[in-house]
């Protein structure tokens, strides 16, 4: 009997996603307490307990998927004392005007605004110190799927394709290159751990229209947009994606919920805000846990970013 239940529970699983809820995405990292999307990061947001870590992912010059929020390397790298005279007319050091070798050698710092050398978030990881490096997409889920088989977890990955647009621009095609990694890593379908997610609703269709991607999408919205803020817009958009990823702004003003939850789940879009920064409380919420049970247990979120993921765990 036993073992019918344990044979019943296991074709379940591999039948059905089965997600667990709520899911704990930890952004870029444990990026609360060390700098973000550093190896460093993603193991200990790992062994928090985080279900999914997430790849912000930008291309260098010969075409390597690295791990790193902007398309700039300025607010979290040492660039600025180690390429002078690298920057473009606008003062910036763009990734893509640099090889992975040159890349590689960069440190990782915790971010700081260039402009002042000013910690953005004062009582994190200090500020200029520490030997990081910046991963590539690849070495990521390599070490991410040691992780899962060394403790015997199933931890997903979570990559955003950054500016679609703005690479192509550059001549080059960051989805087209992120697929081919998730294929190699045997990433394919909608039961596999991963959520690519996205802020250019029409790189989202791309990907499932015109490059064949099953696995799960979700939109991204930074702000008000009528694919999330009205009805007709979220069935629109539930042809194409699993889910949305609105700012946490869009969920609730103080303790009252917006109702976008209700309305994205009335078309059977899951929804996964970002991002739970315990040094960072909208008004109304003093306390992390505090603010992350509201958002789960009265707000009915199905999952969200964190950078403290032991928090919400
Ligand atoms: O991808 C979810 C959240 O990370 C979106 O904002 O700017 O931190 O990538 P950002
Ligand atoms: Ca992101």
């Amino acid at each position: 009997m036993k073992a019918c239940t344990a044979l019943l529970a296991f074709c379940c699983a591999r039948l059905f996603a089965v997600e667990p809820a709520p899911t704990i995405i930890a952004h870029r990292g444990a990026s609360g307490y060390l700098p973000e999307h550093t190896m460093a990061a993603k193991a200990l947001a790992y062994a928090q307990g985080a279900d999914y870590l997430e790849q912000d992912l930008v291309l260098t010059k010969d075409g390597a998927l690295i791990v790193q929020h902007d398309v700039m390397l300025d607010s979290t790298t040492d660039v600025a004392t180690r390429f002078p005279g690298r920057q473009r007319a606008n003062g910036s050091f763009y990734a893509i005007d640099f090889t992975l070798a040159e890349v590689r050698q960069l440190r990782v710092l915790e971010r700081f605004n260039p402009k002042t050398g000013k910690a953005v978030y004062a009582g994190r990881f200090p500020a200029g110190v520490g030997e990081f490096r910046i991963n590539t997409f690849e070495e990521e889920i390599v070490f991410i799927q040691g992780l899962n088989k060394s403790t015997g977890r199933k931890v997903g990955i979570y990559p955003e394709v950054k500016l679609a647009a703005w690479h192509r621009q550059e001549g080059q095609d960051l989805s087209k290159k992120m697929l081919a990694v998730l294929a190699r890593y045997g990433y394919a379908t909608k039961t596999d751990l991963c959520y690519v997610q996205c802020f250019e609703y029409a790189e989202l269709q791309r990907l499932r229209n015109e490059l064949g991607w099953k696995g799960r999408l979700v939109l991204l919205a930074g702000g008000k947009t009528p694919l999330i803020d009205t009805d007709d817009g979220l069935k629109e958009i539930a042809k194409v994606v699993d889910g949305i990823g609105p700012a946490l702004s869009a969920i609730a003003e103080g303790r009252k919920p917006t109702g976008l939850v209700e309305r994205a789940h009335a078309v059977g879009l899951k929804v996964h805000p970002y991002t739970l920064r315990t040094d960072a409380l909208p008004k109304g919420f003093t306390d992390g846990k505090d603010y992350y049970r509201f958002l789960t247990q009265e707000a009915k979120v199905d999952g969200l970013f964190t950078d403290f993921p032991d928090i919400a765990r």
